[in-house]
């Protein structure tokens, strides 16, 4: 659906993108995550064409926005990162208004756009003003008018910045149903957690170019695959970890409160090994696998951002 090939932007002398690539298959849920300025925003204002790129090329679909920029319109539903000023103008107006850019008129306008209103939770909110609104439903309009045209592909810029737990909650809970109805989204966030439990994929940006990506479950593996084994022994644990450090593939191994890490690099066959090796050796133990992980910290390794 969407792909990115050695993209670049400079902004006068400074490189905002510095070969970024990106691979979005259809029905992903893409989360893109970086720290501020790792050019989240301009990788998304280049992919809605909105902003020319200096090199590389972005393709959404058969378009080739970065030769065609404005035939990518009507694939994608781009949510900017800022709301702008909309002084007496009533949700539905805000809407019509949006539904008019599409070509969409009169009566059929205005179903749509409740409807749409509707899939976003603002059905109550036709006649409201748009200024008056607080910053989760603006968001949610927001989303909601990038829905007019049945866009593919929603491109949205930190949808949930800025939000409460709850107001946050519902923003995922829409994106999941759009995805559910078959949307394929690329959600930014400097925000890892944010985005990893509801996202299919995830990438990772900093300065300007993708430094991990794939599926969350594959993230996770390669995260683990990095972290200690953690081994409870009931009987044998000093005899065991004499034999260990014998062992060519362990880099290190220290005991923490009742447990004993151990460093090691092998794959799930060689830590299903290791351990027959201990019990035949005369350890009896009571539990035995990788030290959990989780996407925060290896965005933190990545990155060394502190994520906020
Ligand atoms: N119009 C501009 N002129 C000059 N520099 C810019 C401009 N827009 C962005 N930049 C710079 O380009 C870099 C990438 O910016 P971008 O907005 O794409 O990052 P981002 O990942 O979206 O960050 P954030 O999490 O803060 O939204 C930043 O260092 C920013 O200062
Ligand atoms: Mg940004």
């Amino acid at each position: 659906m969407v792909k990115i090939e050695e993209l670049r932007k400079n902004y006068g002398k400074f490189q905002a993108l510095d070969g970024m690539n990106l691979d979005i298959k259809k029905g992903e849920l893409f989360g893109f995550v970086g720290p501020n300025g790792a050019g989240k925003t301009t990788t998304m204002r280049i992919m809605s064409g909105l902003l020319s790129a200096d090199g590389g090329t972005v393709m959404v679909g058969d378009v080739n926005v970065t030769a065609h920029p404005t035939k990518v319109k009507d694939k994608i539903g781009y949510m900017p990162d800022f709301f702008g000023v909309y002084d007496n103008l009533k949700a539905i107006e805000y809407m019509e208004f949006f539904a008019s850019i599409y070509g969409f008129y009169g009566k059929s306008a205005r179903k749509l756009c409740l409807e749409m209103m509707d899939l976003v939770n603002l059905a109550d909110k036709e006649n409201a003003y748009v200024d008056g609104l607080s910053r989760g439903m603006k968001q949610r309009l927001c989303l909601a008018r990038c829905l007019i045209h049945n866009p593919e592909l929603l491109i949205l810029d930190e949808p949930a910045s800025g939000l409460d737990p709850r107001a946050r909650f519902e923003m995922k809970e829409i994106l999941r149903n759009l995805s559910d109805m078959g949307k394929t989204i690329l959600i930014s966030s400097h925000i890892l957690p944010e985005l990893a439990e509801m996202c299919t994929n995830v990438g990772i940006v900093e300065h300007g170019k993708l430094v991990v990506s794939g599926t969350v479950d594959e993230i996770m593996s390669r995260m683990n695959s990095s972290n200690p084994l953690v081994v409870k022994f009931e009987e044998g644990q000093d005899e065991t970890i004499h034999f260990l450090k014998e062992n060519p593939a362990i880099e290190n191994i220290s005991i923490r409160s009742d447990k004993v890490y151990i460093g090691f690099q092998g794959n799930s066959m060689e830590e299903g090994r290791l351990l027959g090796d201990m019990v035949r050796h005369g350890a009896v133990i009571s539990s035995y696998g990788r030290e959990e992980g989780n996407l925060e910290s290896l965005f933190m390794q990545i990155t060394g951002n502190e994520g906020e």
